[in-house]
């Protein structure tokens, strides 16, 4: 299952990055896939009660990648973090399959919380672009792009486009 899904993100990003030479390319030079491959052994770890193991693969990550990603993240297929450096991925955030986020994106907490949940959930096929802040425990729903330099603080409806601070709809499809 790991190298089942390790491939299917190294093929997912080669389609998505003209940049991408390959496989091997992908796997030696992109810290966006060292940072997945070392949240799936802390999240191994912290959905077992090994916190601190859980958060020392994730510090070392961060050390190495400069993408933090807290173990308790749910994150799906395909993932294509983009330069990496400046990426914040907090604990409850739950990112669906096929989604790409650019450098500087940080998925946080703001004021309130349901149930437990923070943070947001990014649908399958989110784009989140360089910069852009999704602070709150709400849903951007599937196929839909954060602009570049956005502060999302509401739930956006899948298909759009939003951007600005804060992020308001400016594009349906
Ligand atoms: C949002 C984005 C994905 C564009 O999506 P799109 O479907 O092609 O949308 P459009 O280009 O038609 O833009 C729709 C509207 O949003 C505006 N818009 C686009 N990006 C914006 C941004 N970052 N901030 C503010 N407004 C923005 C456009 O001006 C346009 O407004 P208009 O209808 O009044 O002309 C793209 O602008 C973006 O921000 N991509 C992120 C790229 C990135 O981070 N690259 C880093 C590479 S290192």
């Amino acid at each position: 299952m790991f190298f089942k899904r390790l491939i299917y993100t190294l093929d997912r990003i080669k389609g998505k990055d003209p940049a991408a030479h390959g496989r091997l390319f992908i796997l030696f030079f992109y810290p966006g896939v060292h940072a997945l491959i070392a949240h799936r052994f802390a999240h191994w770890f912290y959905r077992r009660g090994f916190f601190c193991m859980a958060e020392l693969i994730s510090k070392l990550s961060r050390f190495l990648t400069n993408i933090e990603i807290h173990p308790g993240a749910e994150i799906g297929w395909g993932l294509f973090i983009d330069h990496g450096s400046g990426v914040v991925i907090g604990q409850t955030a739950v990112i669906k399959n096929d989604c790409t986020i650019y450098h500087g994106v940080t998925l946080g907490a703001n004021k309130e919380s349901f149930n437990g949940k923070r943070h947001p959930t990014l649908e399958n096929n989110v784009t989140v672009g360089c910069g852009a802040k999704i602070l709150g425990a709400f849903t951007v729903g599937e196929n839909s792009k954060v602009a570049a330099g956005a502060v999302v603080l509401e739930a956006v409806p899948k298909n759009s486009v939003v951007a600005g601070v804060p992020a308001k709809v400016v594009k349906r499809f």
